[in-house]
């Protein structure tokens, strides 16, 4: 964020994935992205017909530029690839027992952090298929159609820890941004975590850049977000 500095391990805080310090930034863009916090939630539902304008798209390459990365809006006639890439990542998962574990680490939990029942949406017509959880679904599928929906690729210029935080600092940037916007999003990982497929999307990229993190941005059609996840306290992620 650009009011909360995220500094990774890797620059001299041994032991840490990150420092967190308060300051510099838009004091107006910091308190619109502060208030957006308590409101972003993955929205894993359909989105509208709507498309998010092009001068939104903008604000959210800049989010993603104040960390150094790239944001990369998939073409419309680059989406069929897209969504084979991650069908097929899902297929991958789905048939490797270490992703099974680690799905089922992270899903259903006991203090009801990570991903639960109530977030999974229910089976419907997709463009890009949804993770499958393996988890009975909770939420409606609800009105929408995907056809406003824009697919972004995060893309950092190295392949180290320290660009992995950057992307996820800009993750963070971009979804408070759009939050922040009205629109809506959930994160699409299962395309980088699977070795062949990141650099088949390295390749639909044009071979420039890392891919660390996908995302699905829409206009969202229903008022009502999906429940809130549970969060840890401070405590137990800061030190
Ligand atoms: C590293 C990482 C990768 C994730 N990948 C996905 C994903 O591919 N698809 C998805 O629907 N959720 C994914 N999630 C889960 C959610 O986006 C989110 O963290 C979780 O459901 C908590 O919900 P909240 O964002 O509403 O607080 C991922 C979470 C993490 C930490």
């Amino acid at each position: 964020m650009a009011g909360v500095g995220v500094h990774g391990g890797g620059r001299g805080c041994a032991g840490d994935a990150a420092a967190v310090g308060v300051g510099g930034g838009d004091p107006v863009l910091d308190a619109e992205l502060a208030a957006a916090i308590e409101r972003r939630h993955t929205d894993r539902r359909p989105f509208g017909d709507e498309r998010p304008a092009d001068a939104v798209l903008d604000e959210l390459r800049a989010a993603a530029g104040r960390h150094g990365v790239h944001l990369q809006i998939v073409r419309d006639d680059q989406v069929t690839a897209f969504a084979g890439a991650v069908a097929h990542a899902g297929e991958v998962e789905r048939d490797d027992p270490r992703f099974r574990a680690d799905l089922r680490s992270w899903t259903n939990r006991a203090h009801g952090d990570g991903v639960t029942t109530h977030s999974v949406v229910a089976t419907t017509r997709r463009t890009v298929a949804p993770r499958d959880f393996a988890l009975k679904a909770g939420l409606a599928a609800g009105p929408g159609s995907d056809r406003g929906t824009v697919y972004a690729i995060f893309v950092t210029d190295g392949d180290e820890a320290r660009d992995w935080l950057a992307a996820g600092e800009a993750l963070s940037d971009v979804w408070l941004t759009l939050t922040a916007r009205g629109l809506a999003a959930s994160p699409i990982s299962e395309v980088v975590e699977v070795a062949g497929v990141r650099n088949a999307l390295r390749g639909l990229l044009g071979g420039i850049g890392n891919p660390a993190v996908a995302m699905r941005i829409g206009v969202p059609v229903q008022e009502d977000a999906p429940p809130a996840t549970a969060r840890r306290s401070p405590s137990a992620v800061l030190s």
